[in-house]
């Protein structure tokens, strides 16, 4: 991949990971050329962080189209416009179609906030605590039309904190998104990682399981 990948992120709501990206390039951590960022929610306060660096956005809301697919290709021609290298989806709410994937197979990366496989879809933080788990965390992963079951690329964990709330246990699981999802997208980014035959490759080699970082915050 171009060492200077041109990225689209596509978010949904608050968008503190598309931040963390803004602020690992804008220090010169991250070899990305941010040249979009997209929402499904024109309300999504992402934009306004878009906006503030510099990035130019596009807004297409999904309630605009009759289903999943014609929205779907309502974005692949917005995105299209930049000719992204690699979509990252940061808070993407919205489940891609297979034509989608398809379109840019093997360049979106998605984070999920769980140890995957584990928990894969929604309320993960809950129902890390209702299961007693002594470890949750995040994980970065290759978007394939298996619902977050892509190969992943690299998990950031903490310990579960005996007593902590949801919310406690996912503002500190999203401390840890903000460290690791710009690092995973620097090593595709790189093309030290990539995918290839529906599997991820670390320097030329297969990759069936994850880096794995711990994290204490
Ligand atoms: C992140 O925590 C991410 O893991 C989650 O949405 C949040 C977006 O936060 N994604 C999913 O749940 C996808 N299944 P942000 O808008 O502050 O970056």
């Amino acid at each position: 991949m171009a060492s200077r990948c041109k990225t689209a992120i596509l978010i949904s709501g608050s968008g503190t990971n598309l931040q963390a990206f803004i602020d690992a390039v804008k220090k010169g951590d991250l070899d990305l050329e941010l040249t979009v960022v997209f929402s499904n929610n024109p309300d999504a306060y992402g934009l306004k962080r878009a906006e503030q660096a510099g990035i130019p956005t596009a807004c297409i809301q999904h309630s605009d189209y009759p289903d999943r697919e014609s929205f779907d290709h309502a974005v692949i021609a917005e995105l299209d416009r930049f000719e992204p290298d690699l979509l990252i989806l940061a808070g993407f709410m919205r489940i891609l179609s297979p034509t989608f994937v398809a379109h840019y197979a093997g360049k979106i990366l998605n984070i999920h906030p769980a140890l995957l496989p584990l928990y894969r879809g929604l309320n993960t933080h809950q129902r890390v605590l209702d299961a007693g788990d002594k470890w949750h965390g995040s994980t970065v992963h290759f978007v394939t039309e298996d619902l977050d079951g892509g190969p992943r690329i690299l998990q950031g964990r903490l310990a579960v904190i005996p007593g902590e709330s949801a919310d406690e246990l996912a503002a500190r699981v999203q401390t840890v998104e903000h460290r690791i999802y710009p690092e995973a997208a620097g090593w595709v980014g790189s093309g030290k990682v990539r995918f290839e035959n529906g599997q991820s490759w670390v320097d030329g080699k297969p990759a069936a399981e994850p880096v794995v970082q711990t994290h204490q915050v």
